[in-house]
């Protein structure tokens, strides 16, 4: 199939928020206890943290960090996870039906991400608690002595404050799940009077608003408008949660879900101009897609056998293995994140170590990337900067989520002196004859490229074997101001030049 696209130095959609490359971990399943945190393990430091699941992390590049939970905040008390471990409680995880023995608390997550540079962005239990406890926890946090919590936290050896600027109001709190659930109205009215509260302890503090708990929830989008009603003026981000899978096994459609999830970034930033124009307001709201991945392999067997188990310690949940079909559908998500810039500042793979994550370490065992590791890696490394506009014209498909679907999915950012394109063919057979023009860019020349391609879509990696990974690639160039060349069928490439 032939197709013509078209970059233009002058046409830009904005600054890309390094956020958007962020990462959510939560303390269920396998995420903390046996996946970052290992003691014993031969790969253990001083402080108990797994140093080959480190060095993975600190490979991504991740700009900050979304803890504790997930729906595992909703019940947490966050003062246990604080003090001489010895005398720290076991509690049960309401959430995840575990056991939490709280040897991993907030200074330890701390010291974790700090080593690794990554920014805390933390989540207030707005569930089976409130603004009390929310403005404690950032006490705690973000003072810097002489109060009860301050002088507590020095007590425990951490004599700066964290400064932590990021904050989430709650979890899902639409969700039947969720302890705490509430209605809308009830739940914006929560968030307001805690953002408030926050900043008054943190001015400049950022205040992320729960949107709802995806785009199928009965209440989406209106859950959106009510909570905003209550909470524009004191909030920063409003946040977005999608799960993908393809049950089913139609790839096309698959890859079509990318374009929904474009729909919904539509649809939630209408929600926020609609609020803005009826609040005169004069601040601005943008989007937090602060939990997105692929969750459905093993999603039908965890369903089976939930409520079945005896509240273990770190139980194996959630641990999906993923194919060469999700390498391709991640890195047409990636593009559609850095095409959405402008409205989505934050976003964070959910989660980052064993559960539905880039990551596995096996317990006592070795630590490998599974294939969703490099499009998110790729793009956390080489899609910061200024997203352009592309314009691609050739052939599209309609599936069941989406009309017309372009084969040729392309994304491109210039950062300092380089412009990285980058391609993904959703097409099943066809190779694709790529002419894109690049005006402004006279002067281009290839730096590098990668590719992933040649794999069964169902093939995956493993501990020892981690087949899927980018290779150098070739059949692309640049003449003139033009990139051309063929793109596989079930391809994947990043292409980087200077300009
Ligand atoms: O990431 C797993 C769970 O998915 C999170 O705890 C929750 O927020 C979402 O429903």
């Amino acid at each position: 199939m032939k197709v013509t696209a078209a970059i233009h130095r002058a046409f830009e959609i904005g600054k890309i928020d390094d956020r958007l490359y962020s990462a959510f971990i939560e303390h269920m399943g396998r995420a903390i206890y046996s996946g970052i945190y290992e003691p014993g393990h031969p790969q253990a430091d001083a402080h108990g943290f797994r140093r080959d699941v480190a060095k993975m992390v600190r490979d991504l590049n991740i700009p900050a960090i979304r803890y504790p939970g997930g729906n595992f905040v909703s019940a947490y008390n966050w003062e246990d996870g604080i003090g001489p471990k010895e005398d720290r409680p076991t509690r049960l995880d309401l959430a995840w039906r575990s056991k939490e023995t709280n040897q991993v608390g907030i200074n330890e997550f701390a010291i974790w991400a700090e080593d690794l540079g990554i920014d805390l962005m933390l989540a207030v239990n707005l569930g089976s608690r409130g603004i009390s406890d929310a403005r404690n926890f950032m006490e705690y946090v973000n003072h810097p002595s002489g109060t009860y919590w301050s002088d507590l936290r020095r007590s425990h050896g951490v004599e700066k404050p964290y400064n932590v600027k990021m904050w989430c109001l709650g979890n899902e709190m639409d969700g039947p799940w969720q302890i705490g659930q509430k209605k809308a109205s009830e739940y914006g009215q929560l968030a307001n009077q805690t953002a408030k509260a926050l900043r008054q302890l943190t001015p400049g503090a950022e205040m992320v608003v729960c949107g709802s708990s995806n785009d199928e929830m009965p209440t989406y989008p209106d859950w959106e408008r009510g909570v905003l009603e209550e909470c524009y003026e004191n909030v920063d981000y409003i946040s977005l949660h999608k799960y993908f899978g393809n049950s089913s096994r139609d790839t096309l459609n698959y890859f079509g879900k990318v374009e929904e999830t474009g729909r919904y970034i539509q649809a939630i930033g209408g929600v926020i101009d609609f609020v803005k124009a009826k609040k005169r307001a004069k601040n601005d709201i943008y989007i937090c897609f602060d939990e997105w991945n692929v969750w459905y392999h093993n999603r039908e067997e965890d369903a089976k056998n939930w409520g079945s188990w005896d509240w273990p310690e770190a139980p194996a949940l959630l641990e999906e293995d993923y194919t060469f079909e999700d390498t391709l559908f991640i890195a047409c998500l990636m593009n559609e994140f850095i095409r959405r810039s402008d409205r989505v500042k934050i976003a964070c793979i959910a989660q980052l170590v064993n559960v539905i994550a880039p990551i596995r370490a096996e317990a006592d065992g070795p630590a490998w990337r599974q294939s969703i590791y490099w499009p998110y890696q790729m793009a956390s490394l080489y899609g910061r900067g200024t997203a352009l506009r592309v314009s691609v014209d050739g052939p599209t498909y309609n599936c069941k989520v989406a009309d017309d679907v372009a084969y040729l999915d392309v994304a491109a950012v210039e950062n300092h002196g380089e412009v990285t394109v980058f391609i993904v063919n959703r097409h099943l057979t066809d190779a694709a004859d790529l002419r894109m023009s690049m005006t402004g860019y006279a002067n281009a020349t290839l730096m590098d490229h990668q590719v992933i391609e040649g794999h069964d879509l169902m093939a995956r990696n493993g501990p020892g074997n981690e087949q899927i990974a980018p290779v150098a690639g070739k059949g692309i160039g640049v003449e003139d101001g033009e990139l051309g060349g063929t793109i596989a069928p079930l391809s994947y490439h990043i292409v980087r030049l200077r300009v």
